[in-house]
C-alpha cells in the first residue's frame, strides 16, 4: 500500500485546474470550472471542477471524485498507477516497493525488453537463408509493395512455422508464465508451449517511447484469421494505443491521418506522409479521440470506402468532435482502402485527395443526395427533410446558415424555407434531449438500471436519506465528530445499501483511526464509478443552502426510522418533511 500521507501530499501538489484542463476544455463559472464531460457524450457542459477540494463532478452522468479518480478514469490505470502517474506530474518520487498492490504484478522494463528481443527475433527471420523466409521478405516487398527501407523503419517481420520462437524466449531466460501473460506465446491442454504468431508476418506495435509493446501477424494467403493481434497485456491496452503515433507525433501538430488498418498507415508513410495512425483491430474509443485530441488540431478520417467504413466514419466522427478536433473526411473513390489507393494511382494523387478533404457537413450532404432521386417530387421532400436534420445536428448558427444556403441552391429550393424547417427540427430536437435529461434523472432517481448502488431501488426512500447523511458527513468535521463519538448517532446497521454501509466505516474507521477524511483515499477502497456516486452525495448538498446541524439530525433520524420500518417490511412509510430535507433550498 502506498503511504497516506505520500498520497496526500501529491494530491494536494495537483492543480486539478491544469490536470483536468489538458483533458477538457474549462471555462470558469463562478468559483467553479465548467466544460464539456470527457465521459460522456453532451453538448452543453455539465462537467464541473471545483477547485477549492480539487474535486470534479458531472451532473449528467454521475461520474466524479478527485485528481485520482479523474486520472484512473481518463487514463484507464490502476489506483497505483494512477498515484504514480501523479507523482511524476508532480515530480515527486515514490518508492518503487509502494506501488505494489494486490494480484500479480509485472516489472514492465522486463516485459519490454521481453518485447524486444521477440520483435529482433521477428524481423531477423525475414532474412534467413529459408525457402518460408524468402516467400515472407517477398510478401513485403512485391506483394504489398514496400522498400526495404519500409520494412526496417517498421521493423516488419515474419514468425516461422516452427517452435524456434519458443525455444529462442527460453534460452533468453523467460519463464512460460510470463511468455503467455505477454501473448507472445500460449499454452496447449498439454501444458506445452506454443508461440501465439505462427507463419504470419509480423508488425509490431511501439509505444510513444519507442518501447515495443505488440504485434499484429497477418496471413500471407487466405488464410482467417486475417490478422492475429496481441490482447491486452501488463504494457499494452488496445483501447488507448495507436498504431505508429510514435512516428506520427513529430510530423502531426496541424492534422493527423486516421486510418482503420495499420497496412493503411504504413503505406501512407511510405508514400512520404508521416503524420497517419490507426486504431488496432479496433473501432475508436472515447480514449482514443482524447489521445489525439492532445497531439492534433485535425483529424483527416480515412476509412475504407465500403459501407463498414462509412458506418465506422459516422461514429469517428461524433467522438472526434465531442474532445473539440475539428475533422475532414477522404472520399477514396476507385479503392478500398488508403494502401490500394496510393498503390493503385501514386502518392501525388493522395496527396490531392488530401487537400481535397471532406467537412463533415459535405460528406453527409453527399449521403443524402446518393440515397434519393431528386427528380422525383416525392422523394426530393424526403430528402429535403434529411438535409435539414444533417443541418440541425450543425452547432454554430453561422455554419448552419452556411450550410443552408449551400443546400438550398443544391437543392434548388428556397433558402428562407429550407431555414425555418431548420429550426423547427432544432426545436423538436431541444424537446427531446430534455426529456432525455429528465428520464435519466428518474431513472437515478428510483434507482433503475443502477449498477453502483443495485441496493437502492429495494428501499429508495431509505436510500436517498443514506446519501444526504453520507453527503453531509463528508462535508462537514463537526457531524462525523458527533456521529462517532462515544456514543455514537449511527451504526452500520443502520444502513439500507451496501454502498451506503460500505461508505459510512470507511468514514468511521478512518476517524477512530485519528485521520482527517480526504477524498482522495477513497480511491485506494472504491471503484471509480463507487467515487463518482459517493462524490454525489457530497456535491448534492454542497448545492442546498441549508445544511444545518437541524437538518442533518433530521435526516438521521428519519434514516433510521426508515430502516427500522424496512426491517419490520411495513409499507413504506411517508415522512412529512422528508421531501423538504432531501429537496432543500436549492442555491441560485
Ligand atoms: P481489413 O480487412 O480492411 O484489412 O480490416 P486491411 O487493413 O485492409 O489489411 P490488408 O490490407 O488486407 O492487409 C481492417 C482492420 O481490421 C482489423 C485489422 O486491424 C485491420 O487492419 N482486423 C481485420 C483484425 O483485427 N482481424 C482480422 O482478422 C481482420
Ligand atoms: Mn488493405
Amino acid at each position: 500500500m502506498i503511504d497516506r500521507t505520500l498520497v496526500d501530499e501529491i494530491v494536494a501538489r495537483t492543480d486539478m485546474q491544469t490536470l483536468v484542463g489538458g483533458y477538457v476544455k474549462l471555462k470558469r463559472a463562478g468559483a467553479n470550472l465548467n466544460g464539456l464531460c470527457p465521459f460522456h457524450s453532451e453538448k452543453t457542459p455539465s462537467f464541473t471542477v471545483f477547485p477549492s477540494d480539487g474535486s470534479f463532478y458531472c451532473f449528467g452522468c454521475g461520474v466524479g471524485g478527485n485528481a485520482i479518480t479523474f486520472v484512473r478514469k481518463i487514463e484507464n490505470l490502476e489506483f497505483t498507477e494512477a498515484v504514480a502517474m501523479l507523482a511524476r506530474r508532480a515530480g515527486i518520487n515514490i518508492p518503487q516497493t509502494a506501488l505494489v498492490s494486490g494480484g500479480p504484478t509485472y516489472d514492465k522494463n522486463r516485459f519490454y525488453e521481453m518485447n524486444k528481443k521477440a520483435a529482433r527475433f521477428f524481423h531477423n527471420a525475414l532474412f534467413a537463408d529459408t525457402p518460408d523466409a524468402k516467400a515472407a521478405l517477398a510478401y513485403w516487398i512485391e506483394k504489398r509493395g514496400l522498400s526495404m527501407a519500409t520494412v526496417k523503419h517498421f521493423g516488419l517481420g515474419y514468425a516461422p512455422n516452427d517452435f524456434s520462437f519458443v525455444n529462442y524466449m527460453k534460452s533468453e531466460g523467460y519463464r512460460d508464465e510470463e511468455l503467455s501473460v505477454a501473448f507472445l506465446c500460449g499454452k496447449s491442454e498439454k501444458g506445452y508451449l506454443y508461440p501465439s504468431f505462427r507463419n504470419r508476418v509480423i508488425i509490431p506495435v511501439m509505444d510513444l517511447s519507442g518501447h515495443v509493446i505488440a504485434f499484429n501477424g497477418r496471413v500471407m494467403d487466405g488464410g482467417e484469421p486475417k490478422y492475429k493481434n496481441s490482447s491486452d497485456t501488463p504494457v499494452f491496452r488496445k483501447g488507448n494505443t495507436l498504431f505508429a503515433l510514435n512516428f506520427a507525433h513529430k510530423h502531426c501538430a496541424e492534422r493527423i491521418i486516421l486510418c482503420e488498418g495499420a497496412m493503411d498507415v504504413i503505406a501512407i508513410h511510405a508514400a512520404g506522409f508521416p503524420y497517419a495512425v490507426a486504431t488496432l483491430g479496433t473501432a475508436i474509443r472515447p480514449e482514443h479521440a482524447r489521445l489525439l485530441s492532445r497531439y492534433t488540431k485535425k483529424v483527416i478520417l480515412s476509412y475504407d470506402s465500403d459501407a463498414a467504413g462509412q458506418k465506422a466514419t459516422d461514429k469517428a466522427l461524433a467522438l472526434l468532435e465531442d474532445v473539440g478536433l475539428e475533422v475532414r473526411i477522404l472520399r477514396l473513390t476507385g479503392a478500398k482502402d488508403p494502401d490500394e489507393y496510393i498503390r493503385n494511382f501514386g502518392a501525388e494523387a493522395f496527396r490531392s485527395l488530401l487537400d481535397d478533404s471532406h467537412t463533415k457537413f459535405d460528406f453527409n450532404f453527399e449521403r443524402v443526395l446518393q440515397r434519393y432521386n431528386l427528380d422525383v417530387p416525392q422523394q426530393k421532400i424526403e430528402a429535403i427533410d434529411a438535409l435539414c436534420t444533417v443541418i440541425a445536428g450543425v452547432y454554430s448558427s453561422v455554419e448552419r446558415e452556411i450550410y443552408i444556403a449551400e443546400g438550398a441552391r443544391r437543392l434548388g429550393v428556397d433558402a428562407k424555407n429550407l431555414a425555418a424547417d431548420v429550426q423547427k427540427k432544432i426545436a423538436l430536437r431541444r424537446k427531446e434531449e430534455k426529456s432525455d435529461t429528465a428520464k435519466v434523472a428518474r431513472e437515478i432517481l428510483g434507482g433503475y438500471g443502477d449498477r453502483v448502488n443495485p441496493d437502492f431501488v429495494k428501499a429508495p426512500r431509505a436510500a436517498r436519506l443514506e446519501e444526504a447523511v453520507l453527503g453531509l458527513l463528508q462535508l462537514y468535521p463537526e457531524y462525523r465528530t458527533r456521529t462517532f463519538a462515544q456514543e455514537p448517532l449511527l451504526t452500520e446497521e443502520d444502513f439500507v445499501t451496501e454502498l451506503g454501509r460500505r461508505v459510512f466505516c470507511f468514514l468511521r474507521d478512518t476517524a477512530n483511526a485519528g485521520e482527517e477524511f480526504d477524498s482522495a483515499m477513497l480511491d485506494s477502497v472504491f471503484s471509480p464509478d463507487e467515487v463518482g456516486r459517493i462524490s454525489g452525495m457530497r456535491v448534492g448538498r454542497m448545492r442546498l443552502s441549508d445544511n444545518g446541524e437541524a437538518v442533518f439530525l433530521e435526516c438521521v433520524k428519519e434514516l433510521k426510522a426508515a430502516k427500522a420500518s424496512e426491517e419490520a417490511k411495513k409499507a413504506p412509510v411517508t415522512f412529512a418533511t422528508l421531501d423538504a430535507l432531501l429537496k432543500g433550498k436549492r442555491e441560485e
